[in-house]
């Protein structure tokens, strides 16, 4: 078991308490109202990290220079980032327990400190350089792609919760469609169709939508295959659209894809907090 209980036993008793005292048992009967505040500060930092780490990868607001991009979302990006945290803490401390026993929400936390760190040690610095990556950014791009990793990791093993992982296979499959162009698209496209199809044949034909025992293990291996063809076509456009568009190389334009998906991982963990 990973969730917080088993990493930090000795807090029980102080989460215990939060709903029953200020802010919790004062958040409590405006849960729902307060998670809507929570929602629209992920839409506005999920908004402005899109367009930011798309003009590191080369698409979406081409017209501008990264460096330009970056002073114009970066506000609302702050924005975001302060009122997810903040929200989250609040209605956290109205529902202490549901989070204190839950796997996803270790998954949150990896997810939220490799998104800040991918965020602002990583895709900010290097859009502020147009595209280039200093030393120091390169230190926080390892440390930041060691946490997304963890947080996989946890998403992957914790228990009811790690169908969540096809938020990111799905979030980076659009991405991909999205910058990928001509011929390579083309040829993504008919690779996801074909996925696709022995998908729903495995899921409507061969077994039934409830033979877990069958469909359990070939989920797995339906997600490794999902994630190696949208790997290599993300690897073919990193490296055919060289440092033309963004003036950033392929280890930039790669740390962009992940400083966009680590916040869909963290937000769909968010999500499956409650389911498990
Ligand atoms: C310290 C940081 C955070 C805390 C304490 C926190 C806490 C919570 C809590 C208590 C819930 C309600 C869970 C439930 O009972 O269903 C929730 C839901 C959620 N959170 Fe967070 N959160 C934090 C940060 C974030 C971040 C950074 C994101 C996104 C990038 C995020 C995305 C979500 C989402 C998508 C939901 C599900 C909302 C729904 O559809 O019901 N949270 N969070």
């Amino acid at each position: 078991m990973i969730a917080p209980q088993d990493l930090f036993p000795s807090i029980g008793p102080w989460v215990s308490t939060l709903d029953d005292t200020f802010p919790g048992a004062w958040i409590k009967p405006y849960f729902a109202q307060w998670e809507v505040l929570h929602i629209l500060s992920l839409a506005l930092l999920g908004g402005a990290s899109i367009l930011l780490n798309l003009r590191l990868i080369g698409a979406g607001l081409t017209d501008d220079s990264p460096s330009e991009v970056r002073r114009g979302v970066l506000p609302w990006l702050n924005v975001g980032v302060v009122g997810v945290v903040l929200s989250g803490v609040l209605i956290g401390t109205s529902n202490p327990e549901r989070l204190y026993t839950s796997e996803a929400f270790t998954a949150k936390m990896l997810g939220l400190a490799a998104a800040l760190v991918l965020t602002y040690g990583v895709a900010l610095p290097a859009a502020r350089q147009d595209g280039r990556l200093g030393g120091g950014a390169k230190l926080w791009a390892v440390i930041g792609l060691a946490l997304f990793g963890l947080c996989v990791g946890v998403f992957g093993v914790a228990k009811l919760v790690n169908p969540g992982l096809w938020h990111v296979v799905i979030a980076a499959a659009l991405i991909v469609l999205f910058v990928t162009r001509g011929v390579t698209r083309l040829i993504y496209l008919g690779g996801m169709g074909v996925l696709m199809a022995v998908q729903l044949a495995l899921h409507q034909v061969v077994w039934k939508p409830d033979d877990y025992a069958h469909l359990d293990p070939a989920n797995k291996l339906l997600i490794l295959a999902y994630a190696a063809w949208i790997l290599a076509a993300a690897a073919l456009q990193i490296v055919s659209s060289g440092r033309t568009q963004s003036g950033g190389g392929p280890a930039v334009k790669a740390l962009a894809y992940a400083a966009i998906l680590v916040w869909v991982a963290t937000a769909a963990a968010g999500r499956w907090i409650a389911f498990a």
